[in-house]
């Protein structure tokens, strides 16, 4: 059964839009462990638009479902990485002018530098994931690399201008599915996954971990985030279960 990782990062961009003590992600997390998420992810940017080194520090402690760090393989974010221990980081590809992560880490041009940063999450105890675009190519270089899980990237399917166009972005979701656990990968999905779109994507069989954001968060303000999470932890068991 597919699980919920609550992406809380814009609790923090509220937060950082008048630089004051609130909302704290610290708080938003206990809302989503009430309301039954598997884990909780924050991207800690090297321009620190929204999560700080300060919510990292005192989410590592707080959170007793999983804490997975989302971060870019520069050597001061893996140093951050390695001191607070999150049970797990996702590599992700970073760009200073993008408003989110845009397109997947490229593992096969980045090949030496991940197998490096993954040897050393390993030797620390840290599940390793890397979040690629669904090509094989991407899915086979995470697996040599030593990664211990993908994130495959869903925005091109969430992005899906029609139907007929976001079928075949659950196809191209399917076939990465089988190649990575051909090769031993776990497989999580994520980005752009909300309360409309996620059922057929819940309904993919072998995706075990799913992280949203913004769609949360954004309910959240006006529903409550217990409630929020909630909410996308029934749709996921309800798309899941078919
Ligand atoms: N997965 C990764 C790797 C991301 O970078 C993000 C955005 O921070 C998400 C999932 C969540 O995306 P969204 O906010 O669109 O749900």
């Amino acid at each position: 059964m597919p699980v919920l990782n609550v992406n809380i990062d814009h609790i923090a961009t509220i937060r950082q839009a008048r630089r004051t003590d609130e909302p704290d992600p610290v708080w938003a997390a206990v809302e989503c462990e009430l309301a039954g998420a598997n884990g909780i992810t924050v991207h800690l940017r090297q321009d620190r638009r929204h999560i700080s080194d300060r919510d990292v520090r005192l989410l590592k402690e707080t959170v007793a479902c999983k804490f997975n760090l989302e971060m870019s393989i520069a050597q001061p974010i893996v140093n951050i990485a390695l001191d607070t221990r999150p049970d797990q980081v996702t590599l992700v590809p970073e760009n200073r002018a993008e408003l989110t992560t845009e397109g997947g880490l490229d593992c096969v041009k980045y090949a030496r530098r991940i197998k490096e940063v993954t040897k050393r999450m390993h030797k620390a105890g840290i599940l390793v994931s890397a979040f690629i675009t669904p090509d094989p190519d991407q899915i086979i270089a995470s697996a040599q690399v030593g990664c211990d899980a993908i994130e495959l990237h869903t925005g091109m399917y969430a992005n899906a201008k029609n139907e007929s166009a976001a079928s075949k972005r659950v196809a191209q979701l399917m076939i990465a599915r089988d190649i990575a656990l051909e090769h031993s990968l776990i497989v999580h999905a994520g980005h752009g996954l909300t309360y409309r779109n996620i059922g057929p994507v819940a309904a993919i069989e072998g995706l075990c971990e799913f992280n949203i954001g913004h769609s949360i968060v954004s309910r959240s303000t006006l529903v409550g985030m217990r409630k929020a999470a909630m909410q996308m932890i029934e749709l996921i068991d309800k798309f899941s279960k078919k």
